[in-house]
């Protein structure tokens, strides 16, 4: 720290501002062997060069340091392989030889992944099909801070596909969305089965996050056959007797009741 001091063109300091400066938890790098906890044995780093020749490195982090990333992790994680991080080994992030410095600043007062606008910028750093799904007019309210891509994911790694912190989709929805869990008298076969039939998760240019608008929502898996389908526009139409009830809500207008009901006689979901 003689170097290493407030002048030093990289801010080294803010470092005691946050958990791993703190002295008093034996747990820390800085109550172990402080600056070297991380950066390995100073060795001839503290030398003065020799003209003409670079000083002697020390174990450094991130995608560009010279340390290699297997061993930069291995760092971070001699203390951070908890249940966390115990998918971090074989997950799609370590797969792309991610480095936890990539994500994670140690020489700041905040790291920037614990702050939601600073953690979901750096992941649609690279997720750019994400972010622009997270800009349609439907949308999880990501895009005004309120919401963290880590409440759904875990980026260390899980145990599902997509990095998804629950097991099954449906108990992921269901940690917010719990008026949907039921248990429903008359529930609908699609919605116990998997929202996203339904629904994408991230954004949709149709209202409520849906995939597509009813009734050809409906009609993918319900036959147009038999039944108010086409909605009435004025104009020929190809099939079926144009009805108005297919306006506006479509075939919500009847059956409001599409994620299931609770009413004695709900059995078609009408009411
Ligand atoms: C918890 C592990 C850890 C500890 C403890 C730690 N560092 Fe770091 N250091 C890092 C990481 C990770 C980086 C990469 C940038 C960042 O995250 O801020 C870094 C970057 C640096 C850099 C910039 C190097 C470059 O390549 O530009 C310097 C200088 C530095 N640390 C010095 C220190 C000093 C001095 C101490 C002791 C006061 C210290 N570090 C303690 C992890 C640590
Ligand atoms: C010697 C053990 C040790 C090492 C090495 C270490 N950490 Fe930590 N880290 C801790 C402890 C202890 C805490 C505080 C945990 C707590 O209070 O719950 C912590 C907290 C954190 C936090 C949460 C900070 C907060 O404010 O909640 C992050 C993020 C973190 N470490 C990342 C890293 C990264 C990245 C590396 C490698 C560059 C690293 N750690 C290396 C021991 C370590
Ligand atoms: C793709 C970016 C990314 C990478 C790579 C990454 N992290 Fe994280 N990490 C995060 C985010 C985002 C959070 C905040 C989690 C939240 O909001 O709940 C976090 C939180 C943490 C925390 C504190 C909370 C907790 O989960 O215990 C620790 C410790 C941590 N990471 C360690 C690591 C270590 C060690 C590595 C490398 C093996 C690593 N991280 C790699 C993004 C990343
Ligand atoms: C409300 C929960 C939720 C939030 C918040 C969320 N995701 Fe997702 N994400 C999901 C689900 C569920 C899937 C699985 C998609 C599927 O099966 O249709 C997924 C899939 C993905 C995938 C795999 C490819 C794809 O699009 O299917 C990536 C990458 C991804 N999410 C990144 C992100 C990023 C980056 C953020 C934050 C900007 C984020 N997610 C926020 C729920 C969420
Ligand atoms: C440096 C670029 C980069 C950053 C930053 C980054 N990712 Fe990724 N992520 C990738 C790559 C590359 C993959 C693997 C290829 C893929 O599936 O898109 C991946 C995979 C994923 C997956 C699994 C996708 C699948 O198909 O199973 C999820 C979920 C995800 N990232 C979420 C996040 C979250 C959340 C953050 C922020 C905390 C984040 N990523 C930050 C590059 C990044
Ligand atoms: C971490 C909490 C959380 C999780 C997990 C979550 N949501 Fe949401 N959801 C929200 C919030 C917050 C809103 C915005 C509510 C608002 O704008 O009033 C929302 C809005 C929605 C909406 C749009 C409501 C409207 O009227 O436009 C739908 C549909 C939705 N979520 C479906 C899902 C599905 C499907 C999943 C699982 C893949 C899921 N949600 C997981 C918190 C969550
Ligand atoms: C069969 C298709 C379908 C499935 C499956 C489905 N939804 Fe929906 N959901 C809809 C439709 C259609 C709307 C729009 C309702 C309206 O306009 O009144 C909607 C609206 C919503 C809304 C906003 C309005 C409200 O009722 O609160 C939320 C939140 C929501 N769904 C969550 C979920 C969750 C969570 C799941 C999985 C448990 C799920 N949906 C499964 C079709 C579906
Ligand atoms: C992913 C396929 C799927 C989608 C999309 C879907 N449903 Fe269903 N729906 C089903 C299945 C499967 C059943 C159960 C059929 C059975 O038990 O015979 C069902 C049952 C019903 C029933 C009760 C039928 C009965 O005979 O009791 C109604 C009404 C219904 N759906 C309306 C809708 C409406 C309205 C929409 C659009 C908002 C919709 N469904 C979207 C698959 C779907
Ligand atoms: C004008 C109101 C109305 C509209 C609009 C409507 N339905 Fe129905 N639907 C009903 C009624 C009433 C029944 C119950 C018929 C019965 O009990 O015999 C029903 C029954 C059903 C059934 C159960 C199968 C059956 O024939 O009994 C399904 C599936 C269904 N509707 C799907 C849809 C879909 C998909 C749409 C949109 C394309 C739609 N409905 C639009 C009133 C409507």
């Amino acid at each position: 720290m003689k170097c290493h001091d407030e002048d030093n063109e990289y801010p080294v300091l803010p470092i005691f501002k946050t958990k791993h400066g703190e002295l008093n938890d034996p747990n820390t790098p800085m109550a172990k062997l402080q600056c070297e906890t991380c950066h390995g044995p100073v060795g001839d780093h503290k030398k003065k060069a020799k003209k003409g020749q670079k000083k002697a490195p020390i174990r450094a982090f991130g995608k560009n340091a010279w340390t290699p990333i297997a061993e930069q992790n291995g760092v971070c994680l001699n203390c951070h392989l908890d249940h966390n991080r115990m998918n971090w080994s074989g997950g799609p992030h370590e797969n792309e030889d991610m480095a936890c410095a990539d994500c994670h600043v140690v020489h700041a007062r905040k790291d920037p992944m614990l702050e939601a606008r600073s953690q979901t910028q750096k992941c649609m750093s690279c997720h750019l099909k994400q972010r622009a799904e997270f800009n349609r007019t439907s949308s999880h309210p990501i895009r005004f801070g309120n919401m963290r891509c880590t409440q759904c994911h875990n980026p260390h790694g899980s145990f599902s596909d997509n990095q998804l912190k629950a097991t099954h989709k449906n108990e992921l929805c269901y940690t917010c969305h719990t008026e949907k869990r039921g248990p429903l008298l008359w529930a609908h076969a699609p919605v116990a089965e998997d929202c996203t039939l339904c629904h994408s998760p991230h954004g949709s240019l149709h209202q409520a996050l849906l995939k597509k608008r009813p009734p050809l929502l409906c009609q993918q898996c319900h036959a147009a056959a038999g039944h108010p389908s086409v909605a009435y526009s004025g104009s020929g139409l190809p099939s079926g007797t144009p009805n108005q009830f297919l306006l506006g809500k479509s075939c919500l207008n009847c059956h409001s009741q599409v994620h299931g009901s609770n009413h004695p006689s709900g059995v078609k979901l009408l009411r």
